[in-house]
This record gives C-alpha cells, structure tokens and sequence, in this order.
C-alpha cells in the first residue's frame, strides 16, 4: 500500500498534539502495554523491580517517545521516498538491543496496539480509521525494518 499526503499529515499533526504531553501518554502507553501484556513487564528494566509504573521515569519515557517519534518519522519518510531509510548503525543498534532483551513478533503487536490506543486517547474527537490506518502502517513498516535486523543479528 502507498502512503498518501493525507496520512503523512494526520501522523504528523497527531503526534504534534502528542508532543505536548509526553509525561502523561509515555505512562499511559506502558500501562496499555502491561493491561494486554503483563509478561513485558519483565523486559523492561524501569518496570522490572517495582509494584507499580513509576511516573516520570525517564527510560519510560525515552522508550515511548522514541516509538512514536521514530514511527510518526516512517510516515514521512513512506510519504516522502515511499520507503523507510534509517542509517545502518541505527537498524543494527536497534535489532541488537531487542534481541538481547528477549523481544519477539507478538510483542511488536502488543506495542501497536498500545500506540494506536495512545494515540486515540491523544486526539481525542480528531480520532478517524484512516489516521489509525496510517499509525498503523507506518509502525508495522519500521516494526518489519526492526524484526529482519533481529533476524539478521540471531
Ligand atoms: C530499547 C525503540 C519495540 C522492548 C529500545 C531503544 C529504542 C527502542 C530506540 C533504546 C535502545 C538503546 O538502549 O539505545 C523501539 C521501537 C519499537 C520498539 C522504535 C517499535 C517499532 C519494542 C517492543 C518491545 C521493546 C515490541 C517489547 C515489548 C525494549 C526493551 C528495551 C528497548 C526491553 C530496553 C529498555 C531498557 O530496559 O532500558 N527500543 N522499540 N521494544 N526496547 Fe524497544
């Protein structure tokens, strides 16, 4: 499937919106993830040792930010050169550490999920099934990227 203007732009004004409220939509994407996923909590290391998400923690925070911030950055790219192009170090950096964490297909499902919930919440009545349709794309576009390096680092 293409990537037209029109989801280029509502990924790119969605996560305008997003940017404004980082703290509260980094906490809920992690418990989003937790609610369909408890077994995650496990990989990740901010999560790992307490009872309870912690608020404000800045790894929790770098985590979802660099999720919505490299997917709303595909959907760009996708509209722009009709393909995802990140630089070599970073796919390789990026299948490597989730290799190493125990990171497999199905979670990659459980993140989208949690991300496009995130983003409805975000935007509330701008929410539409063509701006879900273009998150979507773009996430499972950079997701594969992700996976085949992982597959290449196994
Ligand atoms: C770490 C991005 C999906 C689990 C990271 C890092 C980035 C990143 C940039 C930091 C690497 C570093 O340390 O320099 C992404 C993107 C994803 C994605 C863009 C989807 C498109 C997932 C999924 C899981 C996951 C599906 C599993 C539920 C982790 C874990 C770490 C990590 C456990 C290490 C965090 C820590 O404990 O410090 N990810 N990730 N990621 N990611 Fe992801």
């Amino acid at each position: 499937m293409g990537f037209t203007e029109q989801q280029g732009r509502l990924v790119k004004e969605s996560w305008e919106v997003m940017k404004l409220d980082i703290p509260n939509l980094s906490l809920r994407f992690f418990t989003t993830i937790l609610e369909i996923a408890p077994a995650a909590k496990g990989m990740f290391s901010f999560l790992r040792d307490s009872n309870e998400i912690p608020q404000n923690n800045p790894k929790l925070k770098a985590h979802a930010v660099k999720v919505f911030k490299l997917t709303c950055e595909s959907a760009i790219q996708l509209r722009e050169k009709g393909e995802i192009v990140l630089p070599e170090s970073t796919l390789k950096h990026l299948g490597s550490v989730h290799l190493s964490k125990g990171v497999i297909d199905a979670h990659f499902e459980v993140v989208k999920e949690a991300l496009l919930r995130t983003v409805k919440e975000a935007v509330g009545s701008k929410w539409s099934e063509e701006m879900k349709c273009a998150w979507g794309e773009a996430y499972d576009q950079l997701a594969t990227a992700i996976k085949d390096e992982m597959k290449a680092a196994a």
